[in-house]
């Protein structure tokens, strides 16, 4: 794009300024500019600003009630379990991993999937949700996609770390990396800021970029071609998660559902999760940050929590959902965030409180336009622990201990007692479960 190009589309856009420091800029400068406003998706900006003026930020309206929610026990779980393993089997399911996070509630730089989370190898996020593909690959026999979701700023970094290890034993053509969409961030009036006197403030679209990220890198096209129907869907920082999980596909599939997912109770009233909830005929997900007190609290008679499960963000999509979803566009929700700026003389400085706009779209938005779903209760002590923070609650030392806790209920089942202070970790791929362990004939047999 030349200069010309930029000021026209620019100047027709009403963001003009975004050259107001072009004299002064070297000639690296230039270019890194002119390339980032080639990248710019007015449509989306535009969309954007009128979002912010009209206020609308995606909050949901209308009086909610909690869902019908299924578990799976006895005849029902092994007829879903054998609906999945042929799903698997066939060659239809594909994993989508959602993973354009930085570690920074952590205090880790670097893309989140790469901390090191191995209670004892120190093994990454990434390693443990690799290797459970590995593991269903060589059991069902069957090519299993990863699609992993990065941005813009831990791209590179993923993609490294991948070969650095090997692709952790996966087949490097069935993993496919794929960039999410950024945008750029605004100011109370609707103009693109500028956090340096050449370059623009772009941050992630959310997770909800995930789908049309899909579309526009030609992963829904790939997913087509690889005959994959049933799209897994998981979040980078949970490493107990039953990655394809054959009993949630083959509910998913049983029940003609468009999307699924899974859920567990609350820790308490004010845990940090997503609640699944019926409004309207549909249903929804309201965000832990727009519940109410009211609705946190609610009891049903019996003295248990009303909205008494909260989502993991562990979902199946069926393929042809996000095909008929990528044509759509995502409500738009909005942070109000400290933004870096440019001052008169041109010097980026800090603010002290927020004076700008991030813009993003969530996953579970998609939810009110499935025509079936499906919620399944799981067990959250064998599926979720996510690492969130540096320290106290979701953070790696309580992550690790569950993990480990995990591991010695898997040990135990196979007739293998590990105390308490004896560090353990199984590498996935070596057993998923404990009929693998057993299959192994693990006699490891801890010192008395
Ligand atoms: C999220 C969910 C919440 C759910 C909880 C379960 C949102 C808005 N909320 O909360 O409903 O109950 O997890 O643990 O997601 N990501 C991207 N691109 C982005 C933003 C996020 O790929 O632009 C990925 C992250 O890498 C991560 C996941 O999405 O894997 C979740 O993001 P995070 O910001 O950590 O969400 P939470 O607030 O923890």
């Amino acid at each position: 794009m030349t200069f010309e190009e930029a000021r026209r589309v620019l100047e027709k856009n009403g963001q003009g300024h975004v050259l107001e420091h072009w004299k002064g800029l070297s000639a690296a400068e230039r270019k890194a500019l002119l390339t980032q406003v080639a990248g710019i998706d007015f449509k989306a900006v535009a969309r954007c600003a009128k979002v912010l003026g009209d206020n609308a930020s995606a909050v949901k309206r209308g009086k909610p009630t909690a869902p019908k929610v299924a578990s799976l026990s006895g005849a029902a779980r092994r007829r879903a379990v054998a609906a999945g393993e042929k799903e698997i089997a066939a060659g239809h399911v594909g994993v989508l991993l959602v993973a354009g996070g930085q570690g920074s509630r952590l205090g880790f730089d670097g893309p989140k999937g790469a901390y090191s989370i191995g209670p004892v190898t120190g093994a990454s996020l990434f390693f443990f949700h690799a290797r459970k593909i590995v593991a269903l690959s060589r059991r069902y026999g069957a090519r299993i996609p990863l699609y992993v979701m990065t941005s813009a700023v831990n791209h590179e970094a993923t993609v490294s770390h991948f070969r650095e290890h090997g692709f952790f034993g996966l087949d490097e053509a069935d993993v496919v990396f794929f960039r999410q969409g950024v945008w750029p961030g605004m100011s109370d009036d609707g103009r693109i800021i500028l956090d340096a006197p050449g370059h623009v403030f772009m941050s992630p679209d959310g997770h909800g970029g995930l789908i049309s990220a899909l579309k526009v890198n030609g992963c829904l096209a790939d997913m087509r071609r690889r005959g994959v129907k049933t799209l897994f869907f998981f979040q980078v920082d949970n490493p107990l998660v039953e990655v394809a999980d054959p009993a949630f596909i083959g509910l998913h599939v049983l029940k003609g559902s468009e999307y699924s997912l899974k859920l567990c109770a609350k820790r308490d009233p004010h845990e940090g999760l997503g609640m699944v909830v019926r409004r309207g005929g549909r249903f929804d997900m309201v965000e832990y940050t727009e519940m109410t007190e009211e609705m946190n609290n609610r009891r049903t008679k019996d003295g248990e929590l009303y909205f008494k499960y909260g989502s993991p963000a562990i979902h199946v999509f069926d393929r042809a959902f996000l095909e008929r979803e990528a044509a759509k566009d995502m409500p738009l929700h909005l942070a109000h965030k400290k933004i870096p700026t440019v001052d008169a003389s041109g010097r980026t400085v800090k603010p002290s409180e927020p004076n700008g706009w991030k813009f993003e779209k969530f996953i579970f938005d998609a939810l009110p336009d499935a025509r079936r779903v499906v919620c399944l209760a799981f067990d959250r002590a064998d599926e979720f622990s996510p690492v969130k923070n540096a320290e106290g609650k979701d953070s790696p030392a309580t992550c690790r201990a569950d993990l480990q806790a995990k591991w010695r209920r898997l040990l135990a089942a196979a007739g293998v007692q590990v105390p308490e202070s004896m560090p353990v970790e199984i590498d996935p791929a070596y057993a998923l479960d404990a009929a693998d362990l057993a299959r192994t004939g693990l006699v490891l047999r801890p010192a008395k």
